[in-house]
Order: C-alpha cells, then structure tokens, then sequence
C-alpha cells in the first residue's frame, strides 16, 4: 500500500505554480509509524493558506486508503521561523473587519510552529489527558473548573476534544453560538461561572468531524489565541482521548503550565499511565498528577463499596512509576445525571458532603497547591528561617 500512498502523493499539485510535489522533489518523509501514516514535507514558498488547500489535497487523495485521523501531516522549511511570520501576516484574516459581534468563525489548518507563546490574560494553563475515550475526561475538567471556581479563582476552559465536544453538554449551553468581539476575538461562553469554548459549537452534531488529525493543532492554537480569556486564573483543555502524536502536536505551541492524567482503575491504567507521563515529559510539561475516576461505587441499597473497574489500580501505577497521585473519584449517578442535564455535579450544593464533593474539593486544593503553595506554609518556613530552625 505505501507504494500506492507514495504515488498519490506524489501527484499533489504545489498550488503557488501548478507543478507536482513529485517534480518539486518536495517530499521528505513518507512512513508508517504504528498506526499513523507520517508525511512530511518542504513547504518553502507556500503561504499558510496555500498549505490547508495542499493538505485538503492530500486528505482527499487518500480518502479510500486511511482515515484522516491516521494521517499526520509535518513540513520543513529552509527560512522557518521567518518566513511563517511573514506569510501568515500577508495572509487574509478569515473575519474581514467583523462587525461587533459578528458569528465567529474557525481557520482550519495546522498551528505555526513556533516557540512556545503565554496566552494573555491566562494565569496558569493545565492540560487534561486521558489514555482512552470514555473515562471522565470531561465529566472531571468541567467539575475541576466549577471546585477551582468555589475557592475563588477565575477559571476557563477549552474542550479541545475533537471526537466527542461534550462541554457544551456539560454546561448546558448546547444551542450557543460564539460570537467575536470588536478586537476580533471570540468571546468565550459562560455557564455556571466558567468562561469556555468548544469544537461542539462549531460543528453540527450529527454532521461527520472534518477538523480532525493534522488539522487540529491550527484549531487549538485559535482557542488559545484568538478567545478573550483576559483575566483568567486557570485555563483547563479538555485533551482529545490517547497520548499520541495529535495530543502532543495540539500543546506544543502554547506555554501549558501543568498536565493532569485521568484513568479507570483497570489494568491498562498502568500502560495509560506511563504513555500519558511519556507524552508530558517530551513537552517538559510538569506532571501535576494522576486521577483514578469510577474508582467504586457505594450501592445505595446495601451500603457497600463496590470496586466495579478493579481495586486501586491508578493508585498502585502511579507508585510503581513514581507519578503525584491526585485522589480518586467514586461512581455516583449524580455524576453523570448532572453532566447530561447541564448542571454539574459541583453547582449542586445539597451534594455536598457526599464522597464525589469531597474528592473535588481535595484535588481542587491540590492542584491549586500546586502552582501557588500555600500562604501559612510559605510563612511558617519564612519565621523558622528568622528564627534560625532550618540550619
Ligand atoms: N465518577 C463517575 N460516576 C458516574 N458517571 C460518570 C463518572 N465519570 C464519568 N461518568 C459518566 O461517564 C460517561 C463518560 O464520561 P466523559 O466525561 O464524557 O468521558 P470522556 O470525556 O473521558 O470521554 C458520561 O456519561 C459521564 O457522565
Ligand atoms: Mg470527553
């Protein structure tokens, strides 16, 4: 088949001058790496906007081989850095001088590469990974975001997952359309509180997901660049599923702060684990910790725990590894009654006290810890200094 691949590709049309990528001699790269079809090549000389079209290209010609999702896309260019700078500002902007409030609207394409940027406004940014589909990824940012929200911070939240946006759900903002602002920024949607800004608002449910694989990282650098998120404590991203090259290429543009890893207790939380502290590792992205969600469920009728997932497996992981472990989640139906309702399970406050309150309140405190130790602390180690108790 990568002979049949390699042929296409190099059929692709170069849209600046008509001419083949296979009399440009412009491919670099053609492999197959685990599942992913990897494909880089020279793109000197084509704008930005020049190279969605080449990639909408090599999507197309494709199609009936490999799914867009394996396919990653990388290019090299001799000038780099300059010549992205120059070309994306020659570049039209997708919004033509927006009316206040005009609808926003998404560039599809890859993210720049470029050095790691803040994003203004933004205290700290923690990305949120999980092995697999189907844990509580979204179910724990989104009550995360409401318990950081309680200890008085100003929290925001970006569901960056492409395969099933579900804070729009969550939030129970399902039928809101983003507008843009005079700036041309996208002014985020609040609920309960939270400012936040999802796939799902730019997508119809039931249409198929086109901004998928390479076209990803470019959607994620607009939810950080081109939202107002002025006057944030804490930006979370809800991570699409897995710890491959998608999630790694999403987040290695922005300056992300921290990295929290959620698992079921299953055996293969382990292998999640490791693949997860890999990925954050080769982004030098400091590891805050891990979550064990569904870790057991408390039957209402006879009063026992039940360990559905297996016994304590995160737990034992991140021992074994040597990973922070952050706390555990147990199954509570108000859990997921609240999350498909659009009132979240931290917003009802007759469910304090129960054991889902408690753990967030505890992993909110942690994760707050985290990046800002706290006040008493910090002064009982300053008078021991004083004092002389730490010689
Ligand atoms: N601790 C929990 N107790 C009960 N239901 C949960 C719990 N965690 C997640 N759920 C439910 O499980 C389903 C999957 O969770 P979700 O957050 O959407 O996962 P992911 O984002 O990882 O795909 C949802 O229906 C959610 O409400
Ligand atoms: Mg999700």
């Amino acid at each position: 088949m990568i002979e049949e691949v390699k042929k296409r590709l190099g059929q692709i049309i170069n849209p600046v001058n008509g001419k083949t990528f296979e009399v440009e001699q412009r491919w670099q790269h053609i492999s197959v790496n685990q599942d992913k079809l990897v494909l880089e090549y020279n793109r000197d000389g084509i704008s930005p906007a020049e190279k969605r079209v080449v990639e909408q290209e090599i999507i197309k010609t494709l199609s009936d081989l490999i799914g867009v999702e394996n396919i990653l896309v990388k290019t090299v260019s001799s000038q780099s850095q300059d010549v992205f700078k120059a070309l994306d500002k020659a570049t039209p902007s997708p919004t033509p001088n927006p009316e206040p409030s005009a609808p926003a609207q998404l560039k599809v394409g890859h993210g720049t590469i470029d050095k790691k940027k803040p994003v203004p406004g933004v205290g700290k940014i923690i990305a949120i990974g999980s092995g697999k589909g189907g844990v509580g990824k979204s179910t724990f940012t989104s009550n995360l975001a409401l318990t950081l929200a309680q200890m008085g911070k100003k929290v925001g939240v970006i569901d960056a997952d492409i395969y099933g946006p579900s804070l729009p759900m969550i939030f129970g903002k399902r039928n809101e359309k983003p507008r843009s602002n005079s700036d041309k920024k996208i002014i985020p949607v609040e609920a309960h509180g939270i400012k936040f800004m999802s796939f799902g608002f730019f997508i119809n449910e039931q249409d198929p997901v086109i901004w998928r694989g390479p076209m990803l990282g470019g959607v994620l650098n607009q939810f950080l660049f081109d939202v107002d998120w002025n006057g944030l404590d804490y930006l979370l991203i809800d991570l699409p599923p897995g710890t491959g090259d998608i999630q790694l290429s999403m987040i290695q543009n922005a300056q992300v702060d921290g990295a929290i890893i959620i698992s079921t207790p299953q055996d293969i939380a382990l292998l999640d684990a490791k693949k997860g502290a890999e990925m954050f590792k080769k982004l030098n992205l400091p590891l805050i910790g891990m979550v064990e969600n569904m870790s057991s469920f408390i039957c209402g009728g006879c009063g026992q725990e039940h360990f559905i997932f297996g016994h304590d497996g995160v737990q034992k992981a991140v021992e074994q590894l040597e990973i922070p472990f952050l706390g555990k989640i147990p199954l509570e139906i108000e859990l997921r009654t609240g999350s498909d309702q659009g009132v979240p399970y931290m917003t009802q406050k007759n469910l304090e006290g129960r054991a889902v309150w408690n753990s967030f309140i505890d992993i909110g405190q942690k994760v707050d810890h985290f990046f800002n130790p706290t006040p008493d602390k910090a002064k009982s180690g300053l008078f021991s200094k004083i004092l002389g108790f730490n010689k």
